[in-house]
């Protein structure tokens, strides 16, 4: 990083002094005022982190403006194009794409780390049957460290791996139980024969009476390339929310696991993944697209708290290279799926989408559709429920979290997080 400095001055006391401007390979040049209190006396004021950069990273680059986004310096649309989702897992915790062979060894390793512990099954039985899925994974991801207790070191590297690895593995294992639990089927086991979103397909709609993979071992490549798409597009985006609120809590020194069941609780919200779950429910509730401007209406209006679901983004403000991709995606899967057929919820989207492109208070406020406003059309076509969405959503972002917990744990000089405030209470009072 090369270094400039930057003069702040309070008119009011005349005091000033020079902070570090501090420049990224790319991307805006950050103020490091991490000194500003000591020198200056004073906080910074930044709610919802509008101006503020909390960490250096390495593994993702946005450019909101451009619509580009980078993983380990790789455009998205590549990566959708040419590699598997654990290949992208395998390059976002890791720096690089791997050989052939390391990728092997990698896929291999979490097959190894797919079952879950037998005991578990006893605790996800716990649930109630309409537990929302979101909430099991919460408390499952959590409930974790409680089973595998025996490599928690955060020390020791090698532990911070396994315990990475272990989370990448046993999340769709964990994901498919919690449903299979919710419609009072038999769970599946995790079979390492089978790839990675093929085992998960497997292991959601799999019945004793009716395999889900056919005699020649058939699992529709449509449906696997698909659910490939998705978890590669969803697997990091930088620190959004969930990633931001695994660091802070890792930031304590508080285990992997409930590091991680942190940001599936931040996840979980409609500004964030819950989105995708939001977008469905939103094109169901318009129903026709003569509706559309009604539902257009209510989302412009201030008084109303209906937002239009799946647009929006704190960063890209021209286009979410994520919507285009999977905008193309949903043809091909609507087309191309063995007994799929044109979902009208996709023509509705479509048309959603152009009027709303076309409104001067969507354009004024560069609101585009995001990577939520289409994912669900697809899901669906899969046979995935409305509210498992963004568990699926978890699962992809699994190898985001854990890659920021890994960079984060191996940065010397780690510090606590801890935002200070504007105190708007009482000053100082007797009773
Ligand atoms: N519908 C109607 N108005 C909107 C929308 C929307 N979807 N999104 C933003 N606005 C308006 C908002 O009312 C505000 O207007 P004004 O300036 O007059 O007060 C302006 O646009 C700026 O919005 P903001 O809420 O200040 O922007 P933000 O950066 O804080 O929020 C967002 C970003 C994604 C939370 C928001 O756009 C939103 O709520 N979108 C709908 C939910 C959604 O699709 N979330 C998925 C995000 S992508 C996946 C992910 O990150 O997990």
């Amino acid at each position: 990083m090369t270094e400039e400095t930057l003069t702040i001055r309070n008119n009011s006391t005349g005091k000033e002094a020079d902070f570090s401007l501090l420049k990224g390979t790319i991307g805006t040049p950050v103020i490091d005022v991490s000194s500003l209190n000591k020198k200056m006396g004073l906080f910074t004021y930044d709610p919802g982190f509008m101006s503020t950069s909390s960490c250096k990273s390495a593994i993702t680059y946005i450019d909101g403006e451009k619509g580009v986004l980078l993983y380990r310096g790789y455009p998205i649309d590549q990566l959708a194009e040419k590699c598997s989702f654990l290949e992208v897992a395998h390059l976002l915790m890791n720096g690089e794409l791997a050989s052939d062979s390391k990728q092997a060894e990698f896929e291999h390793e979490v097959g190894q780390h797919a079952m879950l512990h037998e005991a578990m099954r006893s605790f996800i039985d716990g649930f109630h049957y309409d537990a929302h899925p979101m909430a099991m994974m919460v408390g499952i991801v959590g409930s974790l460290s409680a089973f595998y207790h025996s490599e928690l070191d955060m020390n020791d590297p090698e532990h911070r791996r396994i315990s990475a690895m272990r989370m990448l593995a046993k999340m769709p294992v964990i994901a498919a139980a919690c449903y299979r639990h919710s419609i009072g089927f038999p769970f599946v086991y995790p079979r390492s024969d089978l790839s990675y979103c093929e085992n998960f397909l497997n292991m959601m709609f799999s019945l004793p009476s009716q395999k889900y993979i056919d005699k020649d071992n058939y699992i529709d490549p449509v449906a696997v390339k698909a659910l490939n798409l998705l978890f590669i597009l969803h697997a990091d985006h930088e620190q959004n929310a969930s990633t931001s609120t695994v660091r802070l809590a890792s930031s304590t020194g508080a285990n992997p696991y409930a590091c991680i069941a942190a940001g599936i609780g931040a996840l979980w919200g409609p500004a964030h993944g819950g989105a995708n779950e939001a977008v469905l429910s939103m094109l169901e509730e318009i129903g026709t697209v003569d509706r559309i401007p009604m539902f257009i209406e209510k989302a412009k209006d201030k008084n109303d708290p209906f937002r239009l679901m799946g647009f929006g983004h704190r960063v890209y403000k021209n286009f979410d290279p994520r919507a285009t991709i999977i905008r193309k995606a949903c043809y091909e899967v609507l087309e191309g799926l063995a007994g799929s057929e044109k979902d009208p919820l996709f023509e509705l989207a479509l048309e959603l989408e152009k009027y709303a492109l076309n409104d001067e208070y969507f354009i004024e406020k560069k609101l585009y559709p995001n990577v939520d406003f289409y994912s669900g059309i697809i899901y669906k076509a899969l046979n995935i429920p409305v509210d498992m969405f963004t568990v699926m959503f978890t699962i992809a972002r699994t190898a985001g979290w854990v890659s920021h917990w890994l960079e984060m744990m191996a940065e010397p000089g780690q510090r606590i997080g801890r935002p200070r405030q504007i105190y708007t209470g009482h000053d100082i009072r007797n009773i």
